[in-house]
């Protein structure tokens, strides 16, 4: 499977839709979030009202990428019922993805407990979530990556560590990799005293299978580090970033946000502050990318090339 090299790209999340401003931007790629655009599992359709109007602003603009958070994709009900199937494989050929990402979350068909539930880091789950993925894979017809998780806990049972569950996994299934850096950073920071090793991570884990980045931001609250996508990019996720370009050739570098979580305490959200926190955070991006590829290799400048 080939994965086009197009660049830098932006999250569409629903938090930002309606005051960001999207088109306006010379964006590689956008990531569309499947299960915000998707209609309910018990009801008919594939694309909610809204979610048409949300697509029909972006996709004649830009190339969009998939992306799953709660498809059920590792979970443990019958894969043909899960919205991977049912919504995310449709979704994904009606806007002609050249990939699709899913996070390594376990989930079913109830949402909201589910964020946060690491897959367990084991030999038999490897094997047995490795028949999903390469399932699923071959339905999207596109390559699928899996997106490292922020994970407060190891899920009990697990006896790899991460880096070598994903290595396994990737491994057994002919998947791909969504490397998500600020994860890997906030693990590192959360389980420093385990012997956790973004090192070791990344010498571990399979570069050439990483087809897309992700970069966000965080907070500490209450001793815990916390991958809330609340804040500018962090220096040291940055110098990763650099590091990972170097090392890979990935489509795209991602940037997450979601402005909802800046209404907390006394916060409140401030549109114009975070719409300059998030060009500069894809000013930087882009000046990363250029640097590890050259200044025409990025999907918005190669018609300079040309
Ligand atoms: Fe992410």
């Amino acid at each position: 499977m080939t994965v086009p090299r197009l660049g830098v790209g932006l999250q569409y999340n629903p938090e930002l839709i309606g005051w960001f401003p999207f088109v306006e931007q010379e964006l590689d790629v956008i990531e569309i979030l499947f299960d915000s655009v998707m209609t309910p599992l018990d009801g008919p359709g594939l694309i909610s009202a809204s979610g048409t109007r949300l697509l029909d602003m972006v996709a004649p603009h830009v190339p969009l990428s998939g992306h799953s958070n709660y498809g059920g994709d590792f979970g443990f009900d019958d894969l043909e019922s899960t919205a991977a199937v049912r919504r995310h494989v449709p979704l994904a050929r009606r806007f002609g993805v050249p990939w699709v990402t899913n996070h390594c979350f376990y989930s079913d068909a109830s949402w909201s407990d589910v964020w946060s539930s690491p897959l367990q880091f084991s030999t038999a789950e490897a094997e047995r979530v490795a028949e999903r993925a390469k399932a699923l894979q071959e339905r999207y017809g596109v390559p699928l990556g899996h997106e490292n998780a922020a994970y407060y806990r190891v899920c009990p049972g697990s006896d790899l560590r991460e880096e070598e569950f994903l290595a396994y996994l990737v491994e057994l299934s002919g998947t791909y990799l969504h490397l998500d850096l600020h994860n890997l950073y906030a693990n590192a920071l959360n389980h420093e005293a385990s012997g956790y090793s973004i090192e070791r991570f990344l010498d571990t884990i399979p570069l050439d299978r990483v087809i897309t980045i992700h970069m966000a931001g965080g907070r500490w609250i209450d001793g815990q580090y916390h991958d809330l996508h609340d804040t500018q990019v962090p220096d040291p996720v940055w110098d990763l970033l650099d590091v990972v370009l170097a090392r890979s050739t990935p489509g795209a570098v991602i940037l997450e946000y979601e402005a909802q979580a800046l209404v907390c305490g006394a916060e409140t959200l401030d549109t114009q502050r975070t719409t300059e926190v998030i060009l500069a955070d894809l000013h930087r991006a882009r000046a990363a990318w250029d640097c590890a590829y050259g200044a025409h290799s990025r999907r918005t400048t190669w018609s300079e090339a040309a």
